[in-house]
């Protein structure tokens, strides 16, 4: 765990985690960092926390000495989020330190009681309220309910016009150098937009237009630097990680980057012929693909491409009348998600009856997607040269539809 000073009196902990599935469900194959955060003024505040394991816990308090916080001393701790990945250190905490107090939002007080039973010297919190931790530290809490959880708010140091964001404007990524915007190399830049997003899409994305809401409020409050619970600190320029997570909602609405992520899955090559076709002419136009083969493409890659993606293409045979199932899951997933509105178009092979395009067509009505399809194309067997000139002549139709709204 790094330990980093961001402000007069304010400090980051960060700790890198890798090696499980985020949520259960999303691989992180890049790690992601767990942020704390100090306040001290006459009173010292934790803000959000770490995960419940030992050793993430122990390494918690080992930093929190580096920085002369004794953790059975500490006074607050501010929970913006009940989520475990920041709150599931608390159940430990409460055996060191017997007279904390929490703050956190009248959701996250339901949630501590179900959680871990506390109910005791909890303050739930309205929208705009603040605690005066002497020494000129006052912090105010800003709801912002469903980003991630209904629980959700942020933390602002008034002073120094921390706000410390939890989920939002985090991503996935670990850090072992540079935390600090205004220290990354180019690469960690890309890096992040790369991360930022296949967080964005995996784990808030169902959530985009809570985020909106967040974003508004974010921009009414002066910040001057965004510390958020995932990722690194934004302290040259706050207003950019605002303006990314602006495109990232913007994307959940069918914006996208001028790519076509191919969603595809083939059992005997029929289908996978005209994709290699496919895919060939599109590179040849200059045009970035995601060739996502399923089963094999990871789902948490698969989400992000797709988020991305101005145009969408499924690829996928017929299997027992209906969709090949690798893909159905991938699309229910997309519909989970909710990602709305990209241009779209698809295709796949039939033995001995249709199906799968019609499974296509239900799973983006089921999820009230609205995808704007090119005329979809089935054919029996291997697709002749006529049925690969009428795919082509969609894919043409497609590109058409990215380029007026790819970014
Ligand atoms: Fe980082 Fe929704 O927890």
């Amino acid at each position: 765990m790094k330990t980093k000073q961001i402000a007069d009196g304010i400090y980051m902990l960060s700790m890198n985690v890798e090696d499980i599935l985020f949520e259960g469900i999303w691989s992180i194959a890049n790690g992601v960092t767990l942020n704390s955060y100090i306040v001290k003024g006459e009173k010292t505040a934790l803000v959000d926390g770490v995960i419940g394991w030992d050793g993430a816990v122990d390494t918690l308090y080992a930093s929190l000495k580096e920085i002369d916080v004794d953790p059975s001393k500490i006074d607050y701790v501010i929970v913006n989020h009940m989520e475990p990945d920041h709150s599931g250190w608390i159940d430990n905490f409460k055996k060191i330190n017997k007279d904390f107090k929490i703050i956190c939002s009248p959701k996250a007080a339901d949630l501590l009681d179900s959680f871990f039973g506390i109910k005791d010297n909890v303050t739930a919190v309205k929208d705009g309220a603040t605690l005066d931790l002497g020494n000129g530290k006052i912090l105010s809490f800003h709801l912002v309910p469903n980003v991630h959880w209904p629980d959700t708010m942020m933390t602002l140091d008034e002073e120094s016009k921390t706000l410390m964001s939890c989920d939002m404007y985090g991503a996935f990524g670990k850090i072992e150098e540079h935390f600090f915007d205004d220290e990354m190399t180019d690469v960690e830049k890309d890096n992040f937009e790369e991360e930022g997003i296949r967080y964005f899409s995996n784990v808030m994305g169902t959530f985009a237009p809570q985020v909106g809401k967040a974003i508004e409020k974010t921009e009414t409050l002066d910040v001057k630097i965004i510390a958020p619970g995932h990722g690194p600190i934004y302290r040259g320029n706050p207003q950019s990680i605002i303006n990314d997570y602006k495109r990232y909602c913007s994307y959940r609405m069918g914006k996208g980057k001028n790519e076509i992520s191919i969603l595809w899955g083939s059992m005997y090559g029929m289908t996978e012929r005209v994709v290699k076709e496919i895919r060939e002419m599109l590179e040849k136009d200059g045009i970035k693909v995601n060739s996502l083969q399923m089963p094999y493409v990871d789902t948490s890659d698969m989400v992000s491409a797709i988020f991305r993606s101005a145009g969408v293409i499924i690829a996928a045979p017929t299997y027992e009348y209906k969709l090949f199932p690798p893909v159905a899951v991938a699309l229910d997933e997309i519909g989970r998600k909710k990602i709305s509105k990209k241009a779209a178009f698809c295709f796949g092979s039939y033995g001995w009856s249709g199906g799968a395009q019609k499974e296509i067509m239900e799973l983006i009505e089921k999820y009230k997607l609205g995808w704007d399809f090119v005329e979809p194309v089935e054919f029996n067997g291997r697709a002749s040269d006529e049925e690969l000139q009428i795919i082509k002549d969609g894919v043409e139709k497609l590109i058409e539809k990215v380029k007026k709204i790819a970014e």
